[in-house]
């Protein structure tokens, strides 16, 4: 059995989560409930809510427990994918195997449906949370955690660099930045969510908030050399976006060699990270060291 199918049933227990929280279909405003159920539900690794659980399992939690906090990590993501694929974005047109939310339901709902599903993810969290047990202190903290991750301190600050630098030269130390921010922060809070819903002590707190970190720069770099070696139908989105764009990204600044030569580095350094945490951690490793080997 891979990787993938080993955290299969955690996947399908997100998409249970969130099949139950979006709003119907049919429910009015009609047309923004079901681009955010289009794009949400459509097909999606759900890596960022599985992080979530199998942290917290390292602690004894359950992912029954922590399934409504994982799923509103994935609301956060796919209203981070639905603006990123705008025309005034990446202008792409195909994601999770289908056309991009804005292709289906035009540009303004598209706008609104990312606005809705960022909102609703903290609304998950308030409504859903303590079904978990949890208490209104950690869901405050991870709340936080959360909000700080997507904001202009994290995720949209990537995203500003990472458009502010198409076409033009930038160093190592600005991508670095680029792909810290636009893809790190939200992996290392979610590992973090999950460690701190399950009362982890501080030392493997700091130890799974690198190894976060570290599995968001690693995911990143893979995720730029697919857009150059991927298929489009495996990934599910098309393959030479990067290109199209003149983005800056691994394999442009620093060569394709050396950008494989980097993420198995990384994974490496990920799995140092997670020494504190052994010999709890095996799940956590196959999922790094799975990585570099990803088709989508
Ligand atoms: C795509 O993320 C956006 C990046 C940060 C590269 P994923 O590759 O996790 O997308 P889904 O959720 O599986 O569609
Ligand atoms: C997107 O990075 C990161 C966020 C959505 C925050 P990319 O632009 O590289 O993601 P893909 O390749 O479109 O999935
Ligand atoms: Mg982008
Ligand atoms: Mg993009
Ligand atoms: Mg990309």
């Amino acid at each position: 059995m891979n990787v993938l199918d080993r955290i299969a049933p955690l996947r399908e227990r997100v998409d249970r989560e969130l099949e139950a929280f979006l709003p119907a279909g049919g429910e009015r405003p009609t047309s923004v409930h079901r681009a955010m159920r289009y794009s949400t539900l459509a097909k999606g690794k759900r890596l960022r809510p599985v992080l979530a659980i199998l942290t917290a399992e390292l602690f004894g939690q359950t992912a029954e427990r922590i399934a409504p906090v994982a799923g509103a990590i994935e609301l956060i993501h796919s209203y981070s994918l639905i603006h990123d694929d705008l025309p005034c974005m990446d202008d792409d047109d195909f994601r999770r195997g289908m056309p991009t939310c804005h292709k289906a339901f035009g540009e303004a709902i598209a706008v609104l449906a990312g606005d809705a599903l960022l909102t609703c993810a903290f609304e998950m969290i308030i409504q859903n949370g303590t079904q978990g047990g949890f208490g209104p202190g950690v869901l405050l903290e991870v709340i936080g955690e959360l909000s700080r991750a997507a904001g202009s301190r994290g995720m949209i600050a990537g995203q500003v660099e990472d458009i502010e630098c198409e076409g033009q030269e930038i160093d190592i130390g600005r991508l670095e930045y680029i792909h810290a921010h636009k893809t790190g922060k939200l992996f290392t809070a979610s590992v973090r969510a999950g460690a701190l819903l399950a009362g982890a002590p501080q030392g493997e707190l700091e130890a799974l908030t690198r190894f976060g970190a570290l599995f968001g720069q690693v995911f990143q770099i893979t995720d730029d050399i697919l857009d150059v070696e991927g298929d489009t139908a495996e990934m599910g989105k098309t393959s030479g976006s990067d290109q199209r764009k003149k983005k800056a990204t691994y394999p442009r600044i620093l060569s394709m060699e050396k950008s494989k030569q980097l993420a198995a580095e990384l994974v490496e350094q990920a799995v140092t990270a997670l020494a504190p945490c052994e010999p709890r951690a095996a799940a956590l490793i196959e999922l790094v060291r799975y990585l570099p080997a990803r088709r989508a």
